[in-house]
């Protein structure tokens, strides 16, 4: 692939990124758990996805408006909470932001984040949504939503898929978790310090590389592996739809329960008192084995009938793919590894071109199976 070429698809945002990161930060975004079967079952169920194409119908005006959580988004499709996306450009939560918010696009921002609320807040010229690991802490995690009501983050999302971290073996190969022997150190260090416009942009001019929100508690986290240990004390694997309880008296704006993958779980999440789930296996980062989401994601949205907004992530890597998760039945989709990589490979530039890609994707493949509005999309815009 010539150096020159304009990034026009995933694969080439994802291309660029892996030429400008250290290798262990470009594998810790793509890679997933164990065999990583989760994570390709995510991507090659929807590339098998086939849609009706309808003809000679009007599409000069496509509409690709919809409603989640009862606010109008002018497209279909949000960002999804991705955790150290700070790492791969210079204060990168800050970047990704304002991409979104100059879209209209809502962004979220993870726990374990390089920048924290407030900085995020700063920047931000539209609400955010945060994402809320549950600590062992309880009194820390009470402290968290207080910080995000305080920066009128707009939801806030519980992940619930990461009772203990995935086993992703390119982290432990690469030395982000784990420990590694002094000769491996070192050519992790040597290959890091090969990636000169990363270590310009992030290292010497990207302000403390801390994870911002979570400073307080974890003043001691010097390197990857020590934050990897932090995750496996303090995150709480005891947690259980009663908290959800606990979550709602301390939260009166929306809660998102994400990483619902059982329509059990999506009744469960109705009943506790959120108003949407995300249908999520984390990116095939957690329970390697798990089915695909656009295969569990129709069953969902069938068990949460009108009491949920159901939101779909895992492969999307486009507007095409958002047509699909659509199509089967989703309110909205979000993207992961799509933004990160984009702003790895450029930055704020590189997520704005992305996002109005995939809503330009998105137009052009409603309008050649001839539908002339996002809420049109149903199952029988499937093949
Ligand atoms: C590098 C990376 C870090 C992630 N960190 C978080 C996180 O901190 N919190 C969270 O709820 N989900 C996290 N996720 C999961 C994403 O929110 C999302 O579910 C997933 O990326 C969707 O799949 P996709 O990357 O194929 O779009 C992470 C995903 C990736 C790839």
């Amino acid at each position: 692939m010539p150096r020159t070429f304009v990034p026009a698809s995933f694969e080439d945002y994802r291309e660029l990124a892996r030429r400008r990161l250290p290798r262990q930060f470009f594998e810790y975004i793509d890679g997933g758990a164990q065999g990583e079967l989760t994570l390709r079952a995510n991507a090659a169920d929807l590339d098998a996805i086939r849609l009706r194409q309808l003809v000679l119908r009007d599409v000069e005006q496509v509409d690709l408006r919809t409603t989640v959580l009862g606010r109008e988004w002018p497209v279909p499709f949000g960002l999804a909470p991705v955790g150290l996306a700070g790492l791969m450009r210079r204060r990168g939560e800050t970047q990704a932001v304002r991409a979104a918010n100059a879209a209209g696009v809502t962004w979220c921002l993870s726990t374990v984040g390089l920048c924290s609320i407030e900085e995020v807040a700063g920047v931000a010229s539209a609400p955010f949504w945060f994402q809320l690991y549950m600590m062992r802490d309880r009194g820390f995690v009470a402290e968290l939503i207080a910080r995000a009501k305080a920066a009128r983050c707009e939801a806030l999302v519980v992940t619930v898929d990461l009772a203990v971290p995935g086993l992703r073996l390119r982290d432990t190969r690469n030395g982000m978790v784990g420990g590694l022997s002094a000769a491996a150190k070192l050519a992790v260090n040597l290959e890091r310090a090969s990636r000169v416009a990363w270590i310009a942009d992030v290292v010497l001019r990207g302000g403390p590389l801390i994870f911002g929100t979570l400073a307080a508690k974890l003043p001691e986290a010097r390197s990857l592996p020590e934050f990897h240990e932090f995750v496996g004390r303090n995150f709480d694997p005891t947690v259980s739809w009663a908290d959800i309880d606990w979550i709602r008296s301390q939260w009166d704006g929306p809660i998102v329960i994400k990483g619902v993958m059982d329509p059990e779980d999506a009744r469960a999440a109705a009943s506790a008192g959120a108003q949407a789930v995300v249908v999520s296996n984390h990116g095939g980062r957690q329970l390697d084995g798990a089915p695909s989401t656009i295969v569990a994601l129709p069953a969902i949205v069938d068990a949460a009938g009108d009491r949920l907004d159901v939101l779909v992530d895992g492969g999307i890597r486009g507007g095409l793919d958002v047509m699909k998760a659509l199509a089967c039945g989703a309110r909205a989709a979000l993207m992961g590894r799509a933004w990160v990589f984009a702003l790895a490979a450029m930055g704020e530039a590189g997520v704005a071109r992305v996002l109005e890609s995939t809503r330009n994707e998105l137009r052009v493949s409603l309008a050649l199976a001839g539908i002339d509005a996002v809420r049109k999309v149903g199952r029988d815009t499937l093949y």
